[in-house]
């Protein structure tokens, strides 16, 4: 590869999407036709730059497990494009896919369901070098205790069954699974919403450091905000298959600028009560994505609220310093 173009692959994000959409069809009847459509994904883009973790959050049925797999192609777009390291890779099959694949890994939120309780840990975390063909025999024997050491586990503990791991030490296996391949993204999917909040913190001490050793990027997901912090460098802020606020964490947890953002950041406990947040929780439920509100899709929820938030949707603008809110107000 002559030297621009690999300077250009170096600096390109490992993943960029632009206008993300995924919407899925509802089927009703006999024939099974197509009545409406659940826009679970309506137009995100974000990148993500190597060594960099962006967090997404939102509430329950925002759509970020979808952007997430969508991103790796696990479920088709409806449209928008998925540049990995600045090649299109929104339409490649499932052959030319494959090199993409092995770069993105995901971790799931429940270790238990995603871990097959049959298999021994070690041959688990072992599955990925021998589907793709990279070791077997006591090399992949090697690799696979390496792994192990890397997320904290001992060598000894490959032979045990994933019911014999307490929650904290199963997370440990799909991320040693996950890192088998040497990804570059590792799309985390609420990865510590099942643990015990005095393992939370263990599991995303281990994923930074992992990070800080491999540049490797996350697009780590989670509800709560809170989660989110200590992990991202940037935040994007989901509601109703949109983004809403996108900013670096510090100018995020400091200056939010949509009122959906304040709203989570009034639920999240502040150390320093001289920075107390007024209170301000946002009230109702979620509206459907089936049919979600027109205009701004969070006026039904909004306190702040003008007849033109009902009618108008807001675009996504800079508002300074590269924080993107989407308001009219702002
Ligand atoms: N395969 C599917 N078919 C139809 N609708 C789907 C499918 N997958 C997700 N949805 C719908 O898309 C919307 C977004 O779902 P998604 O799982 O992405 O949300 P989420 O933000 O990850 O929620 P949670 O925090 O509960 O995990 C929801 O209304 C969901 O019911
Ligand atoms: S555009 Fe209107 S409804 Fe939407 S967040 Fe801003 S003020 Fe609220
Ligand atoms: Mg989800």
């Amino acid at each position: 590869m002559p030297v621009s173009e690999m300077q250009v692959a170096m600096s390109a994000p490992v993943v960029e999407v632009r206008d993300l959409k995924k919407h899925f069809p509802i089927r009703k009847g006999l024939l099974r036709r197509t009545v409406g459509n659940v826009f679970a994904v309506d137009g995100v883009s974000f990148s993500i730059q190597p060594g960099e973790t962006l967090g997404l959050v939102g509430e329950s049925g925002c759509g970020k497990t979808t952007v997430g797999r969508t991103v790796l192609r696990l479920v088709e777009p409806t449209g928008g494009s998925i540049m990995v390291r600045g090649e299109d890779i929104t339409h490649l099959g499932k052959k030319a896919l494959r090199p993409y694949r092995r770069e993105m890994q995901i971790v799931f939120q429940d270790p238990f369901s995603s871990l097959n309780p049959r298999m021994r840990a070690g041959t688990i975390v072992g599955e990925p070098l021998k589907i793709h063909g990279i070791a077997d025999g006591a090399e992949r024997e090697r690799m696979v205790a390496r792994l192990f050491d890397r997320v904290g586990l001992r060598a000894q503990q490959m032979k045990n069954f994933p019911h014999e791991f307490s929650g904290g030490q199963r997370q440990r296996i799909s991320i040693a699974r996950a890192l088998a391949l040497n990804p570059k993204l590792i799309v985390a999917d609420e990865p510590v919403s099942a643990l015990d909040v005095s393992i939370q913190a263990q599991v995303i001490n281990l994923m930074m450091d992992l990070q800080r050793e491999e540049g490797l990027a996350y697009l780590f997901i989670s509800h709560n905000l809170a989660v989110v912090e200590h992990i991202s460098h940037r935040i994007a802020v989901m509601y109703l298959g949109r983004i809403v606020e996108y900013a670096d964490k510090v100018t995020l947890f400091t200056r939010p600028q949509h009122p959906y953002t304040e709203a989570l950041l009034s639920a999240v406990p502040v150390p320093d009560p001289a920075l107390k947040r007024n209170k301000h929780m946002v009230e109702g439920d979620v509206p459907s994505p089936v049919r979600p509100p027109p205009g701004c899709h969070f006026h039904t929820r909004c306190p702040y609220a003008i007849d033109r938030c009902r009618v108008e949707s807001p675009p996504l603008k800079d508002v300074g310093d590269g924080q993107l809110v989407a308001c009219h107000l702002r």
